[in-house]
């Protein structure tokens, strides 16, 4: 099956079916499809060409595409390797299980950019030593981002500890805005400097930190310089933003989807110019199409991210990024996606 026309036949469902479903069915019946569809043997969705490969704190990518975290079902992550991504984040994993918030926990918002979400899914998740456990029986076709979460140092550490075997990457989440204990910890930069110091002598697999949008000039002031002065090799910036949402369970929660967009493009590339070549940059919020992704390796970033274009867009997103890129390259006699960002 061509590529564009798995864009228009997953256009016709977004559009005629989960856009119109109330948004918790619409999430069951999105996954259930996910887990089912034989993405595997459809080679339409992935392309493979070693131009399009990055390196990201010293960890060699496919090329620079990264699903975003949002799932923990392993199911559904061993669909997402095969769907082209470079490489794919789980979702974040707390010490001891967690239901999440009660429903309802996401609500559309569109804008004139765009359809986005308001989430507050409250961490739901299996607990370390169940997701130790399947883990260990997970084969990783593509690089896998571990991210983790907890409300104390000692918790982050445990998390790291657990799991890093299993990862290529941990990511380090210190920036939903669903927990309190995760989402203040951005307000204490030396809080964060004594989280990532212990995390970064618990391993020695590459650290992403990941920023919140609503802490710029703490992420500039203290929290970035923090992180590179501990040895961590890269930051994802970034996470949702706060908002106010009547419809939600918690009367607030996190904004994805295109709104972001201008400051991520923005940060990025304040980011590289502050902080240098030598800073792996993932750039993350609001990336649904193949320009936005290019604008943003072009802006500094080595890799961009997304969740909500996954949904809006559909799953053969990161193949149309892959072709546009390619072309670019091509077109600009360029010798691979990583020199969009030289180039600049
Ligand atoms: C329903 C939902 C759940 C999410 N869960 C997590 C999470 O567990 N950990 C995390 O770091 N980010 C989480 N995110 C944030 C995304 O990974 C991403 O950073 C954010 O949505 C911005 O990117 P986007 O605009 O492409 O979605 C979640 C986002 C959504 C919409």
């Amino acid at each position: 099956m061509p590529s564009a026309l798995i864009d228009r036949v997953y256009a016709l469902f977004y559009g005629g079916l989960l856009s119109r479903l109330p948004e918790a069915r619409a999430v069951r019946l999105g996954q259930a499809l996910l887990r089912l569809l034989p993405v595997e043997g459809i080679p339409a969705f992935r392309r493979e060409d070693p131009r399009l490969a990055v390196t990201l704190g010293g960890v060699r990518l496919p090329n620079p595409v990264i699903l975003s975290s949002m799932y923990y079902d392993l199911r559904i992550l061993g669909k997402a390797l095969a769907l082209g991504f470079g490489a794919v984040t789980t979702k974040s994993i707390t010490p001891a299980p967690r239901p999440g918030h009660p429903e309802p926990t996401l609500v559309r918002r569109s804008s004139a950019l765009g359809p986005g979400f308001v989430n507050c899914n409250g961490f739901k998740n299996p607990g370390l030593a169940a997701y130790r456990d399947a883990l260990a029986g997970f084969r990783r076709t593509r690089p896998l981002i571990v991210s983790v979460a907890g409300e104390s140092v000692e918790e982050y550490r445990a998390m790291v500890e657990g799991l890093e075997r299993y990862a290529d990457l941990v990511e380090v989440n210190i920036s939903s805005p669903n927990t309190r204990l995760v989402y203040q910890l951005s307000a204490s930069p030396e809080r964060v400097r004594g989280l990532l110091k212990e995390v970064r002598a618990t391993t020695t697999r590459p650290l992403v930190v990941k920023l919140s949008p609503d802490y710029l000039e703490e992420n500039f002031r203290a929290i970035v310089p923090a992180a590179l002065e501990v040895g961590v090799e890269a930051v994802n910036f970034g996470n949702t933003r706060r908002v106010e949402e009547p419809g939600l369970s918690q009367g607030a929660g996190g904004l994805s989807g295109p709104e972001l967009f201008e400051t991520v493009l923005e940060t990025v590339r304040r980011l590289r110019e502050t902080f240098g070549q030598g800073l792996g940059l993932i750039a993350t919020g609001g990336i649904d199409s193949p320009a936005k992704a290019l604008r943003a390796l072009e802006a500094g970033a080595d890799a961009v991210g997304y969740f909500t274009g996954f949904v809006t867009r559909g799953p053969g997103l990161a193949r149309r990024i892959l072709d546009a890129l390619l072309e670019t390259v091509d077109h600009r006699g360029l010798p691979g996606v990583s020199a969009l960002r030289a180039a600049h």
